[in-house]
C-alpha cells in the first residue's frame, strides 16, 4: 500500500508553481511554493516538526510533556498537529488581534488557546509590536508555571534548520539550480534565513531579499510609521534574534493594499486561495521580476491558506446579484 504512517509524513515536499498569469509580460519568471498545502495550512508545520523532534532527541521533551508557544496562529497550529500525532498537550498563546478562525483551527487540532488582550485600542486582524510583547510576557509566565517546553521559534535554531534542510533544498532541486532570486516576508525569519542559507551555499550568486510591510521597514533600517498592518505573522518591527545580515541582498516592501491585491489575483488568476503574507510575497516577487533579466527565476513562498482569513477583508465581494 502506498500510504503514510501519520499526517506528519505529509509535511513539506510542497509543489512549486509558476505564476504565469500574474507575471504576464514581466521579464523574470515568478514561482511560488505552495506552503498552504501543509496539513496545518501553513509553512510553520515544517518548523514545528523540526523543533519537536530536536527537543525529543535532546531530552527537553519527555513523554506527556506540555508544549507551549507564542504564536500568530500558524506556528501554534503546526505544533498542535505534531503534538496531536505524538501525544503531547499543547498550549498556544496568541493576541486577541489574530483572526478568530486561527483560534478555532488550533482548538480543532487539540490545542488549548490562551488569548492575550490587545494593548491600547482593539484592531481586529492587526498585531503590533506592543501586542507581541504582551503575548511574550504571558508565554514566559505560563512556561515557568507549567514547566512546559517552549518551542521558541524566534530563538530556536531548528526553526531555521527546517527551512535550510527542507524548503531551501526543495527550491534548489525543483528549479534544477536555476533559481536566481528569492524573496519572502519576515516573522521569526526562519524561512528567509534557512532558505537563503541553502541557496547561497549551493550558488553564492543567488540574490535573497527580505520583504517588510511598507509601514514598518524596520530590518531595512528605515522609519517605522505603524506596526499595525494586515500582513499577519510578519513585520513586527524587530530584528529576529537569528537574523544574519550576510544573507540579505536587499529589502522590499508591500503595503496592505498590495498584499490584498496580489492575494486576490492569486485566487482569481491562478486558482490559489492564499493569505495576506502570500499576497505581500507575490507583490514583492513581481517587483523583482519586472526589473529582472529575461528568464531570471524569482522564487517566493505562499506561507498560508486564505481559509485562515475568512473573517477579514481579504476576499473581494464579487457576488453576482440574482436580478
Ligand atoms: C502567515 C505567515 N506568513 C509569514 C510568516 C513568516 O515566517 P517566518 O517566521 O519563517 O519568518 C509567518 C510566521 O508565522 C506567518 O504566519
Amino acid at each position: 500500500m502506498d500510504v503514510c504512517g501519520s499526517v506528519l509524513e505529509t509535511i513539506g515536499g510542497t509543489p512549486l508553481v509558476e505564476l504565469r498569469r500574474i507575471a504576464g509580460r514581466a521579464r523574470g519568471r515568478v514561482f511560488a511554493k505552495l506552503e498552504l498545502l501543509n496539513p496545518g495550512g501553513s509553512i510553520k508545520d515544517r518548523s514545528a516538526l523540526a523543533i519537536v523532534e530536536a527537543a525529543e532527541r535532546q531530552g527537553q521533551l519527555k513523554k506527556g510533556g506540555t508544549v507551549i508557544e507564542l504564536t500568530s496562529g500558524n506556528m501554534g497550529t503546526g505544533l498542535a498537529v505534531v503534538c496531536a500525532v505524538k501525544g503531547y498537550p499543547m498550549i498556544a498563546v496568541m493576541s486577541e488581534g489574530n483572526s478568530e478562525e486561527r483560534r478555532q483551527m488550533l482548538r480543532a487540532v487539540g490545542a488549548k488557546v490562551v488569548v492575550v488582550p490587545q494593548v491600547g485600542t482593539k484592531r481586529p486582524g492587526q498585531v503590533s509590536r506592543e501586542d507581541l510583547e504582551a503575548v511574550d510576557r504571558e508565554t514566559t509566565r505560563l512556561t515557568r508555571q507549567l514547566k512546559a517546553f517552549r518551542a521558541d521559534q524566534f530563538h530556536n535554531e531548528f526553526n531555521v534548520r527546517a527551512h535550510e534542510l527542507m524548503t531551501g533544498r526543495e527550491i534548489w532541486e525543483q528549479t534544477e539550480g536555476r533559481v536566481t532570486a528569492f524573496v519572502t516576508s519576515i516573522g521569526s525569519g526562519g524561512t528567509f534565513i534557512g532558505v537563503s542559507r541553502f541557496l547561497k551555499k549551493s550558488n553564492p550568486s543567488v540574490k535573497c531579499f527580505a520583504a517588510e510591510p511598507a509601514s514598518a521597514p524596520f530590518i531595512a533600517g528605515r522609519r517605522v510609521t505603524s506596526t499595525s498592518h494586515k500582513i499577519q505573522g510578519t513585520g513586527y518591527a524587530l530584528k529576529p534574534p537569528l537574523w544574519d545580515d550576510d544573507l540579505c541582498d536587499g529589502f522590499l516592501t508591500a503595503t496592505d493594499q498590495e498584499a490584498i491585491r496580489y492575494a486576490r489575483l492569486l485566487g482569481r488568476k491562478e486558482g490559489i486561495f492564499a493569505g495576506f503574507s502570500s499576497g505581500a510575497n507575490v507583490a514583492c516577487a513581481m517587483k523583482l521580476a519586472r526589473k529582472a533579466e529575461r528568464g531570471d527565476v524569482v522564487v517566493t513562498v505562499l506561507p498560508d491558506t486564505g481559509l485562515k482569513y475568512l473573517s477579514t477583508d481579504l476576499i473581494a465581494s464579487n457576488s453576482v446579484s440574482s436580478q
